[in-house]
């Protein structure tokens, strides 16, 4: 009986060893070719810096948290002047807050329009003048980084240049009280982030931008 078993039995254990070890196979091929695909090139990763514009008209939905972080985290990777990180990035998604800020960029600036282009969501960047000199450029290098690295992950960025008066108001200041900021804050921008609805060329470069010293 034994005997007569015993080859359907074996059988059965090879065909299942070969379906273990080709599924395996399949998903070591398939995280290779991934892997494949997210390696970009020299020209590509150049590319970014070289293609990325500012977007005025995006599309209506809040990209993922998970893509907005790790446009935040770029932000806080950016040089400080003598390493001070004197900048602090409030990350706004809440839809209510987003129109106060535009209202409060109207009253600052003047206007009554929406101020940051039908954009989703705001990161005000603001500097702590009391932590470095440098505060004004360490702000403006977070926002370049954000907007660099939003580029590259399909997102559009502007920078709308509110942060200062917005934050000079009375209404302003109760929103860092309420946000719990404390020191010299100073407001460098609204860095406006969304999708993209808007593919816009570039200005052509200046001559003479770079002349080389020998
Ligand atoms: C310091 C600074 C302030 C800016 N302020 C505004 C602004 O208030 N509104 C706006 O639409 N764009 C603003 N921009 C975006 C510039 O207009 C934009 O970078 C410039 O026209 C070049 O276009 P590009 O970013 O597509 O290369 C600002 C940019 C910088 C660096």
């Amino acid at each position: 009986m034994l005997r007569r078993w015993m080859p359907l039995t074996m059988a059965m254990i090879l065909l299942l060893v070969g379906a273990v070890a080709c599924q395996k196979a399949t998903t070591t091929e398939q995280s290779d070719t991934t892997e494949e695909t997210m390696r970009m090139t020299t020209q590509e990763k150049m590319d970014i810096f070289l293609t990325r514009r500012s977007i005025r008209k995006y599309k209506p939905e809040l990209p993922p948290q998970e893509l907005l972080d790790k446009v935040l985290e770029a932000g806080t990777y950016a040089p400080s002047a003598m390493g001070k990180q004197s900048v602090t990035i409030v990350a706004v998604t809440n839809r209510a807050v987003r129109d106060q800020l535009s209202q409060l960029a109207n009253k600052a600036r003047g206007g009554d329009k929406d101020q940051f282009y039908g954009a989703p969501a705001v990161f005000v960047v603001l500097a702590d003048k009391s932590l470095s000199s440098n505060y004004l450029q360490d702000g403006a290098l977070v926002v370049g980084n954000m907007q660099n690295a939003a580029h590259a992950l399909g997102l559009g960025t502007c920078w709308v240049n509110a942060a200062k008066g917005i934050f000079e108001l009375e209404e302003g200041q109760a929103l860092l009280k309420k946000w719990g900021l404390e020191g010299d804050l100073v407001g460098v921008a609204c860095c406006i982030i969304g999708y993209p609805d808007e593919s816009p060329e570039s200005a052509p470069r200046k001559e003479h931008y770079v002349i080389h010293v020998d």
